[in-house]
């Protein structure tokens, strides 16, 4: 099985031997409960990097409710039994003061990119990812970082503060992996009750149909108006958002005139679930 490392200090001994080795490290943030999603990533990062650290660590700092964080799964004995069989070399799970010790009082705040979106929605949520990600990423000095495209201002986020704190770590991006039926995998999934889960893959199409009809040249505003009220014919219980914006930065976009995503958040019952396609102009 794959060895579990609790701190930062036999981490960063594990590492420097495989400095001394010249051999290239991936690091894979998670908050576990691992799903083929977080595997992709696992499985990208093996082809690209000679080790491959996976961290687990269910950060308090970016869950906006008590209730949120004391419901996320926790499985750690089996995500460490998913990673054994993939080739995972490290798996690196700390205790929360190993991450925020007694006295901790930085914040590592992006603005911008963390402008609107989930941004607006959940406060202090990337703050609280840009605080752990930045730590993750200092404590494992990885050369390489895998994220994925699902949580696609997260991704833009990580980039834009690595980039502006000078660590020297290539964010990656992998695709998002959807069930069968097009549900994108999350942790959160498994709230969802067996009516929820029904209607749960029903976003996707609608997004997939409006970023079609966007790309032919319908007029931007009108597609939001009519997928927003497809979304709740669905059986959604609320739109939280659903917005164009460019790829590249993430800036609101009334046309399809550059590279962009469509993003959405919306709720199913007491689930909050999140997905974005990109698309272009033709
Ligand atoms: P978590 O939700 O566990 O996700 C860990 C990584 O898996 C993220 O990069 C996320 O984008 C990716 N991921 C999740 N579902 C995916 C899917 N269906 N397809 C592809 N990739 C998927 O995101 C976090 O944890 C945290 O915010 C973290 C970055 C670890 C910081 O605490």
């Amino acid at each position: 099985s794959v060895p579990i490392v609790r701190t930062v200090a036999e981490l960063r001994a594990l590492v420097a031997g495989w400095r001394r080795e010249n051999l290239r490290v991936a690091v894979v943030p998670t908050m576990g409960a691992l799903h083929e999603g977080h595997l992709s990533l696992v499985r990208a990062a093996l082809k690209k990097a000679d080790r491959v650290i996976v961290t687990l660590f269910v950060n308090p700092k970016q869950f906006n409710s008590a209730a949120d964080l004391a419901a996320y799964p926790r499985t750690e004995e089996d995500d460490a039994a998913k990673l054994a069989p993939l080739g995972a070399h490290l798996l690196y799970a700390p205790q929360a003061a190993e991450i925020y010790p007694d006295g901790f009082s930085t914040n590592v705040s992006v603005n911008g990119v963390s402008d609107g979106l989930c941004g607006a929605f959940r406060p202090g949520h990337f703050d609280g990812v840009a605080t752990v990600v930045a730590k993750l990423f200092l404590q494992t000095g990885a050369d390489f970082a895998f994220f994925g495209e699902k949580d696609f201002q997260q991704l833009l986020l990580v980039r834009r503060m690595a980039r502006d704190l000078d660590i020297p770590i290539e964010v990656i991006a992998c695709p998002t992996v959807r069930e069968a039926d097009g549900l994108a995998l999350s942790s959160r999934n498994v709230r969802l009750s067996p009516a929820e889960r029904q209607i749960a893959p029903k976003l996707a199409p609608v997004l997939f149909d409006a970023t079609e009809r966007m790309a032919e040249g319908a007029p931007v505003g009108q597609v939001l108006a009519q997928a927003g009220e497809a979304i709740l014919a669905a059986g959604y219980d609320k739109v939280e958002y659903l917005e164009l914006r460019s790829e590249e930065d993430l800036l609101p976009l009334a046309e399809l005139d550059r590279p962009a995503r469509l993003l959405v958040a919306a709720w199913l019952g007491q689930t909050r679930l999140i997905d974005n396609v990109q698309l272009s102009p033709r």
